[in-house]
């Protein structure tokens, strides 16, 4: 069954996606696939609310296509920072407060899709989508029933 990185990375290449928000780096996996997977005049930004010294070694060499808000809170940072994108990756700490803040903070960025990952291991993030789309009715949900859950919402409405 596909790993998590890998339905982004095909999902970008096949969707052709330029620009992408990334909420949560860690180590930089998620991070490193994406900016492989993502052509040469394409964009990524990423969110983290610790150093991630280990990604930003490790990824260095992507720097004219990646800027890295660390040391940000995504729950703080001004949304004016952020431009419109084709596509959200959401993985940050998976509770139910903290995911539906992101979804309503950033939802109006992404132009198409919004990918969560720990749909199944943590059922906060799917108890946030729900609530979420109770009072947006802007996108359709599908869901990867791989080994931690990844969800994706669609924009159906502009
Ligand atoms: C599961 S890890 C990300 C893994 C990464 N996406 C990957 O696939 O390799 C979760 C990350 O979310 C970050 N995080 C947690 N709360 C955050 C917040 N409020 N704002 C920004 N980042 C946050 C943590 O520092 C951590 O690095």
């Amino acid at each position: 069954m596909a790993d998590y990185v890998s339905i982004l990375a095909h999902f970008i290449e096949n969707a052709k996606i330029k620009t992408v928000l990334e909420l949560g780096v860690g180590s930089g996996r998620s991070s490193e696939e994406i900016l492989k997977a993502l052509p040469i005049d394409s964009y990524l930004w990423s969110i983290d609310i610790n150093s991630c010294l280990e990604a930003k070694e490790r990824l260095k060499s992507f720097k004219k296509k990646w800027t890295f808000f660390s040391d940000t809170d995504d729950r703080e940072i001004d949304s004016r920072f952020i431009p419109d994108v084709d596509m959200i990756f959401i993985d940050t700490s998976h509770t139910y407060e903290h995911t539906l803040m992101e979804l309503e903070k950033f939802s109006g960025k992404a132009l198409h899709w919004i990918f969560l990952h720990d749909t199944i291991s943590n059922p906060e993030v799917t108890q946030a989508i729900e609530i979420f789309l109770q009072n947006d009715i802007k996108w359709a949900w599908a869901e990867w029933k791989h080994r931690f859950g990844m969800g994706l919402l669609m924009r159906i409405n502009p």
